[in-house]
């Protein structure tokens, strides 16, 4: 959580900054500030609220003919979202200034030994601390004074560290939290992501645990226990355009409208399909530095992730335990960590992420891989801290998702655990030739039959414009249905704010059902496979008592019509493309009922896309 955002060398480099830091607002956008060297000063703005503030704020300054800046944008931690506690923050004596994303646990007492040393604070946040740490450490070597002070912080960080008197020169550091260096000709950039720096250039290094970036215009040295280190870049291959709406009211729908096309490629890259059906189908995972052995003698695969991410392996395990027969469990990786999990090496786990950086999920990694575990990623985000720490990376290559609810990552992560699934059965042979053409061949026109989900659009609209002022939602399903369920229901509270439940169709007798009144709209997949029956029933349970039904159905599904009140009808077929198609609708419900009640639909409140902090 919280982005942040250096430049040395570029002309406006505050300028350069605050377009950075818009495009990184999906980590946070609670406050947001700017700092740059001034005549031996540091000139410091910040605003409470979005980007946009700041830039209103910083009117023509964002024109200023400097080279050097750094800026942040919030989702506050320590201390209230108001000006004072937004970034940077800069050191009693204004020598120094710092932007931070992550956590000092032991600030109190660092800012307590300060305090007792005369210093003092202006704000309620641990950042404060950190500038005033270097900059007693501080005189006139800032890298010295950033790697005295690095080792008396617990907790996270990855910062951009500023010195009034020293123009032309930013320092980065990081533990935990996120930091890559742009690389380019007579300047560099620092930022939570690569987001930011695509625009100028697509030399990225991604900055490793414990590592400090020292960036002028024209050198970048990283380090590494006080000492330089080599170093290599990573050329990102998406474009600048890939971050931007193009054309779309929203990132949101953007990236839902990308689903047939990050699709398609993923069956384009990860899968040749030889004519001859007497031949196997090679899955191609060219990221993975591992052997089949490494699917061998599995007795338990645990599959963690939070949020969206959690109902994409909900998704897997019914797929995984199909085809690969392994006993396979999703957990949620904050409950994992906690729980002292018996773990031992014949245990695969599988860290599935749309950002790679989320906190929870990366410390459960570590535990896994402390415990002797193999550990596989399921990444999108290339060089994020999870896809390094895992000792195998599976690729996602979404492209970048800016929108806070994720849309594209989640079917993504849908399709790319059935690859895996497929790969682990052949290798175990749990699925022999046939099968896994049959399969494969289940997934061939994948981006046309998501472009046809997708062209229901204005159907869904009209949908979301007679419920979305229900003020609760029950989504029921079965089978892979009741995750799709669960995801649903956390889109719709995401970016409506509507209260809505995902729950087992089956567990609706259990206590769900108490809520089914006239006011009470509940939405079922229904499209099919073995229980359908079951849920139809579930469907005259819910009617018979005034509840408003809408449904997913297939279009041969005639008889559904009379039981539902709204019916949205796709083609259905195996399970894998239905679990895939029918993420589709529930996105788009969730999309324009969000729109038609006028919520920040990028921007929900109090979320952000990538969760940082436990
Ligand atoms: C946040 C985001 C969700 C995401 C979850 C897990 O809550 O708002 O969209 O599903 O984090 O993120 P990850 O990057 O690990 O997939």
């Amino acid at each position: 959580m919280c982005g942040i955002v250096g430049c040395v060398g570029l002309p406006k480099a505050v300028g350069v900054v605050l377009d950075g830091l818009a495009s990184l607002e999906y980590r946070g956008y609670d406050s947001a500030g700017a700092a740059w060297p001034e005549g031996g000063r540091i000139a410091l703005v910040r605003a409470a609220g979005r980007v946009a503030d700041l830039r209103n704020l910083l009117g023509g300054r964002a024109g200023l003919d400097v080279e050097t800046a750094i800026g942040h944008t919030r989702w506050a931690t320590h201390g209230a979202p108001v000006e004072k506690n937004a970034h940077p923050q800069v050191s009693a004596d204004g020598r120094i200034a710092v932007v931070h994303n992550g956590i000092i646990d032991n600030f109190v007492k660092l800012r307590g030994e300060l305090e007792d040393a005369g210093i003092v604070f202006n704000s309620d946040t641990d950042t404060e601390a950190i500038a005033n740490l270097v900059a007693r450490e501080y005189a006139g070597d800032l890298v010295r004074a950033v790697e005295t002070a690095l080792p008396l912080l617990d907790g996270t960080f990855a910062l951009g560290v500023m010195a009034a008197d020293q123009p032309g020169l930013v320092v980065g550091a990081r533990r935990g939290s996120p930091l890559a260096v742009g690389i380019g000709v007579g300047f560099h950039l620092l930022a939570s992501d690569a987001v930011p720096i695509i625009p100028h250039t697509r030399r990225v290094v991604f900055l490793g645990d414990d590592q400090v970036a020292v960036v002028a215009p024209g050198a970048c040295e990283i380090r590494e226990k006080g000492v330089p280190i080599d170093w290599a870049c990573t050329e990102v291959t998406w474009s600048a355009d890939a971050a931007r709406k193009g054309g779309y009211d929203h990132f949101m729908l953007k990236e839902i409208h990308e689903q047939p096309i990050v699709l398609e490629n993923m069956f384009r890259d990860r899968l040749r399909l030889p004519p001859a059906s007497d031949s196997d189908p090679e899955f191609i995972f060219p990221e993975m530095e591992f052997s089949a052995d490494y699917f061998k003698g599995i007795s338990r695969i645990v599959l963690l992730a939070q949020g969206t991410a959690y109902h994409a392996c909900m998704v897997g395990r019914n797929m995984i335990e199909r085809v690969a027969r392994v006993p396979t469990y999703p957990e949620y990786a904050a409950d994992f960590r906690y729980r002292d999990p018996i773990l031992d090496p014949s245990v695969l786990v599988i860290a599935v992420t749309q950002s790679g950086e989320t906190m929870d999920t990366l410390h459960a990694v570590r535990l896994a891989r402390e415990s002797g575990c193999k550990v596989l990623a399921l990444v999108n985000a290339v060089g994020s801290s999870i896809a390094r720490e895992a000792d195998a990376v599976f690729y996602l290559n979404c492209g970048p998702e800016i929108g806070v609810a994720s849309t594209k990552a989640f079917t993504a992560m849908i399709a790319g655990l059935y690859f895996l699934a497929l790969r682990m059965g052949q290798i175990r042979e749990t699925v022999d030739r046939q099968e896994i053409r049959r399969r494969v061949n289940d997934l061939l026109g994948i981006g046309h039959r998501l472009e046809a989900v997708l062209a229901l659009d204005q159907k869904i609209r009209r949908i979301a414009r007679k419920y979305k002022d229900a003020a609760n939602f029950l989504f029921l399903g079965r089978g892979t249905g009741w995750p799709l369920a669960m995801e649903g229901a956390l889109k719709l509270k995401e970016v409506s704010y509507i209260h809505a439940e995902g729950y087992d169709a089956a567990e609706m007798k259990h206590g769900p059902i108490a809520l089914v009144d006239e006011n009470m709209p509940v939405f079922f997949i229904a499209l099919g496979g073995r229980r359908y029956d079951k849920i139809v029933g579930n469907i005259h349970e819910v009617r018979a008592r005034k509840g408003r039904i809408i449904a997913l159905a297939s279009h041969g599904d005639k008889a559904i019509s009379k039981i539902a009140d709204d019916v949205v009808r796709i083609r259905a077929e195996s399970g894998i493309m239905n679990s895939i198609c029918c993420a589709v609708p529930l996105q788009l419900l969730a999309y324009h009922v969000a729109v038609l009640r006028g919520s920040d639909v990028d921007k929900p409140k109090n979320l952000a896309k990538s969760v940082t902090v436990e």
